[in-house]
């Protein structure tokens, strides 16, 4: 089988790589890949946004299978046009895609079907906006645009004069584009957080091992939001007891949900928790793996993925049965100093062996590029270092000790990854 993934991120590596456990998977593409996932699987520099290009290349180069992950081209529809092509493809449809795509049609979409989640309110107005938070009064208010935003366009405003800030800078200096020209202003909720990602075939829905996100810049939860500094896996507030609370609250009815609305989901759906008080919430879908939390959840995975895809391609994934390892597993992101904000490419990186690897740690590459000196940084997130263990603290010291022999200027990791892990 040749087969196309596209995206060139740690996600992208991590489902190359577990892609290429199965003989059946005689040719990778990856586009546009990076550095480290050329040592993985042929890198073709086409832009993961380029649908046209993208449907051309699966086209002529005969491609059997394409697994589109990130969330941009499925929201511009890819799987659509790879299926008009005659391809195969892991992912939703355009239509599916808006689970993600569109807050206010998730929100709408919860709120029709009784799925829990905060309760919100959506506007075009800006003056209307703020009139609704004066009137509500409660802090923090939490401000989000309707569209993609790069995981950036949730506004947690502590006071009045922030949320006018963030209705301003959304909606009228459009900071996130046209995606801001609606928001949705929602309750606040608590508790911890924990991803979950499902296998779904548009009928059958399958979680997989769930998983905690760290998406703050610095230790303690401080800094910036990022695109996620770290992972681990299983999320150890997530009991069998909530687990099955989820499947029935919340996977199930999303899943029926999705096909009552004439969109059925297929791919990989990741739902975002919070734990609150009152039962499990969804605070938001993404309509794809995560990033970094796949990293964590596909080491883990003992059912060979590519069959699984392939049994979701044909609705029938109710036959397989999905197996995940009951043991542990810790990612631990190195990323370029300044990062989110500004920070410097291009510098070497040492300590990796010409397949950009180690013998002590699987290394998802997520932004570097290859040259005649070796691997260097090309991105903000530039390694996802990651380990296994019988327990969550051994997963994590060889994640560690790993890290500190991997060396590049200005490298910054968290070093609280996991610490919050606890029952
Ligand atoms: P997102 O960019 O949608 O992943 O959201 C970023 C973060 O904002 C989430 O991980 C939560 O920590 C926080 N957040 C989003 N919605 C809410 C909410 N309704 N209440 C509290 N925190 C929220
Ligand atoms: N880690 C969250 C995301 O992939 O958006």
């Amino acid at each position: 089988m040749k087969i196309l993934v596209v995206g060139g991120g740690g996600r992208e590596h991590a489902i190359v790589r577990k892609l290429k456990e199965n003989p059946k998977a005689t040719e990778i593409f990856c586009a546009p890949g990076n550095g480290g996932i050329s040592a993985d699987a042929v890198c073709v520099p086409i832009k993961a946004t380029n649908v046209d290009g993208m449907a051309s290349f699966a086209k002529e180069n005969q491609i059997d299978f394409v697994v589109v992950a990130p969330d941009d081209p499925l929201v511009l529809g890819m799987v659509d046009a790879m299926n008009a092509a005659g391809i195969d493809t892991f992912g939703p449809t355009r239509a599916a895609a808006r689970i993600e795509g569109s807050k206010v049609f998730s929100k709408d979409l919860m709120k029709k079907y009784g799925i829990p989640t905060a309760g919100y309110e959506t506007f075009d107005d800006p003056a209307k906006v703020i009139d609704y938070i004066k009137a509500q009064s409660t802090f923090p208010a939490v401000i989000k645009a309707d569209g993609l935003a790069l995981g950036k366009g949730v506004i947690i405003a502590q006071n009045l004069q922030e949320a006018e800030d963030a209705v301003h800078s959304i909606m009228q200096d459009k900071i996130f584009g046209a995606s801001g020209s609606r928001v949705v202003v929602e309750e606040f909720l608590t508790g911890p957080e924990v991803s979950v990602l499902a296998f779904c075939d548009g009928e059958t829905v399958v979680p997989m091992v769930s998983s905690m996100d760290h998406k703050r810049a610095l230790d303690g939860d401080q800094g910036l939001n990022t695109g996620g500094m770290g992972t681990v896996a299983p999320n150890l507030c997530y009991t069998a007891e909530i687990a099955e609370v989820c499947m029935k609250e919340i996977f199930r009815p999303t899943m029926d949900a999705m096909k009552a609305e004439g969109c059925p989901f297929s791919g990989c759906l990741f739902f975002g928790l919070m734990l609150t008080p009152d039962g499990p919430k969804v605070i938001e879908y993404n309509c794809r793996f995560g990033d970094p939390e796949t990293q964590v959840v596909l080491p883990l995975l003992e059912t060979d993925l590519l069959e699984i895809m392939l049994a979701i391609r044909d609705r029938r994934l109710h036959e397989i049965e999905v197996r995940f390892a009951g043991r542990h597993a810790a990612c631990v992101v190195m990323a370029s100093g300044g990062y989110p904000v500004k920070y410097q490419t291009g510098c070497l990186i040492e300590g990796l062996d010409e397949n950009g690897q180690r013998p002590d740690a699987t290394v998802y590459h997520a932004g570097t590029k290859r040259d005649a000196e070796g691997y260097k940084t090309a991105g903000g997130r530039v390694l996802g270092v990651t380990c296994t263990g019988d327990t969550a603290k051994e997963a994590l010291e060889k994640a560690y000790a790993a890290v500190e022999k991997i060396h590049f200027q200005d490298a910054h990791y968290r070093r609280d990854i996991g610490a919050k892990n606890t029952l």
